[in-house]
């Protein structure tokens, strides 16, 4: 017992492997709401969760919409920054993440209205928009728990490869591999898809105390392969995820499809022996 409570306490990096993505996104939203009702339990301080959009999340959504109408767990003290936001898209654009995140979560949960936060990719100074992201973040006492997914090119949040793995909030610019990718919510035409986007940075999600990674399907097998066996680097800057002290990656089979035999079994292993 002694041995399995100190195994318990070690933080390093995790991959929790799931055969496919129903799984893991179970897996996900417990994890999300066992750590909301943790804290409930012990303290009247709010949940501070960072938040995505993308393909990825929704059926994660879908469980965490289940469970507050099951009473399971409640968003009532939950305070939520999302990630990232398109400049220059309406809010009111079908494909804004202000509207992605009313119709797959908000709209369906018992999050108070004031305690939603996405950054408005439409303010007239663009610079302040994200200063002021980050003190509100500050201001809410830190992220407790940042859920995201991950770009094919290895990208968290919208920081392309070569963002600084110091990065904070801010303007970027997206890739030509993004928007081709994004192309398919646009009509499939690159061109429709804004240029820019406001992203948290990479330092603002690995200085939560604990970051989910959601990464499902053959698409991302490279992205993983890099963020795991890859050098820790802003060539694919989920890698940041390496120094973290509680960084967890949830993947499927199909996603782990180019990690060495010996990496997947060292994380089959470790999960096995945590029983996490
Ligand atoms: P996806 O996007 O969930 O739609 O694959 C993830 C991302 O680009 O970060």
């Amino acid at each position: 017992m002694a041995i399995f409570v100190e195994r318990k306490k070690i933080n390093d990096m995790k991959l929790i492997i799931r055969d496919n993505s129903a799984a893991g996104s179970l897996w996900a939203a417990h994890h999300i709401a066992d750590a909301i009702n943790r804290k409930a339990a012990k303290s009247n301080e709010p949940f501070v969760l960072g938040l995505c959009t993308g393909s990825t999340p929704i059926e994660t959504y879908k469980e965490l919409i289940r469970m507050v109408k099951a009473g399971e767990v409640s968003f009532k003290n939950v305070i939520s920054f999302n990630m990232d936001e398109y400049v220059g898209l309406p809010e009111s654009h079908p494909e804004s993440y202000h509207s992605f995140m009313h119709k797959y979560l908000f709209d369906q949960i018992d999050e108070p209205a004031q305690n939603i936060h996405i950054l408005n990719g439409n303010a007239a100074d663009p610079a302040a928009e994200c200063e002021a992201y980050e003190k509100a973040i500050e201001a809410a006492g830190g992220f407790d728990l940042f859920l995201g997914g991950i770009g094919e090119d290895g990208h968290i949040a919208f920081n392309e490869p070569f963002s600084p793995l110091t990065s904070r909030t801010r303007v970027v610019t997206l890739t030509e591999d993004t928007r081709i990718v994004n192309s398919r919510f646009f009509d499939n035409d690159p061109n429709k898809v804004p240029k820019q986007a406001m992203s948290v940075g990479v330092a603002t999600v690995t200085s939560s105390r604990e970051v989910v990674i959601l990464a499902f399907g053959p698409k991302k097998a490279r992205a993983i392969k890099d963020a795991v066996e890859g050098p820790y680097s802003h060539m694919c800057t989920v890698s940041a995820l390496q120094n973290h002290q509680n960084g967890i990656i949830v993947c499927d089979e199909a996603s782990c499809g180019e990690l060495k035999l010996n990496s997947y079994r060292y994380f089959k292993a470790v999960e096995a022996a945590e029983n996490i």
